[in-house]
């Protein structure tokens, strides 16, 4: 019986990778994915059979997976960062047509891999936010903002900016300071690949044309800092542990 595994593999290098997920990909005999990802992880892939295709081919690419372990085949689907968020693993299921044998493996998204880049501003309740209107509409989008702002909510803002989406970002940027002032912003372009750029900017500094859809944004709450350039959200331990001697164990407070 074939199998299809759904893997995510991370924002870039393959050490990135979690060893199941390499595993999987070593034991497949098919490999499909976006072909950018794929490119990525090609150290892994020699020899293969590879089927790639290009955005929009997503239903395209997991009917494809699925027909082939279907027919026998072991075969990873290469998500990048994770396979679940705003990525394959439910549209599998949901085209999965009776076939069983689908093991997703996570992977480290890319919230979470400009996060440690920044410093750590995401340590508590965050919001992932999607600003693409291709399959959620805007009007859904809006509420959401709205509600992130009503709790005060770490954001990391997915899909930031296309050429056709140029003003989405600034629209919800000025929400967030209209509601809880000049937040500090992350911007990680290009997470662990090569050409990796990071900035921390406030929002009335922010400088919009440097970001693309290869960049993420990490906004701060109201508690988020920064400290020799890290942006810290504080988990609440000094203010609840006040009687802990900070200074004395060798760290600054
Ligand atoms: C369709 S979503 C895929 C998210 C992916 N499944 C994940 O878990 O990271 C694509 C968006 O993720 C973000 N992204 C993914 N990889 C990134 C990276 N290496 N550096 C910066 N942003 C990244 C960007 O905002 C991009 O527009």
């Amino acid at each position: 019986m074939g199998k299809l595994f759904v893997v995510g593999v991370g924002p870039g290098g393959i050490d990135l990778i979690s060893e199941r997920g390499v595993l999987a990909i070593k034991k497949s005999n098919l490999i499909c994915g976006y072909k950018r990802y794929v490119e990525l992880i090609t150290d892994l892939i020699n020899g293969k059979e590879i089927f790639t295709n290009s955005m929009k081919g997503e239903m395209e690419r997991v009917k494809f997976a699925i027909n082939r372990a279907k027919r026998g085949d072991t075969v990873s689907l290469v998500c990048g960062g994770d396979a679940s968020l705003y990525s394959l693993a439910s549209l599998v299921f949901e085209m999965s047509d009776g076939f069983e044998n689908i093991e997703v493996i996570p992977g480290i998204t890319a919230a979470m891999a400009a996060s440690a880049k920044l410093g750590a501003p995401i340590c508590e309740d965050i919001v992932f936010l999607s600003l693409s209107d291709l399959l959620t509409p805007w009007k859904v989008i809006e509420k959401r903002v709205d509600a992130i702002n009503f709790g005060d909510f770490v954001t990391a803002i997915y899909n930031p900016r296309s050429k056709k989406r140029k003003d989405y970002l600034k629209f919800v940027l000025e929400k967030f300071y209209q509601e809880r002032g000049d937040l500090i912003c992350g911007v990680v372009k290009n997470c662990e690949r090569e050409d990796e750029e990071v900035k921390i900017w406030r929002i009335s500094e922010f400088e919009y044309d440097f970001v693309d859809m290869s960049t993420i944004i990490i906004v701060g709450n109201t508690k988020t800092y920064l400290e020799n350039d890290k942006m810290i959200t504080p988990r609440g331990y000094l203010d609840k542990y006040k009687e802990f001697n900070v200074q004395s164990s060798g760290f600054k407070v």
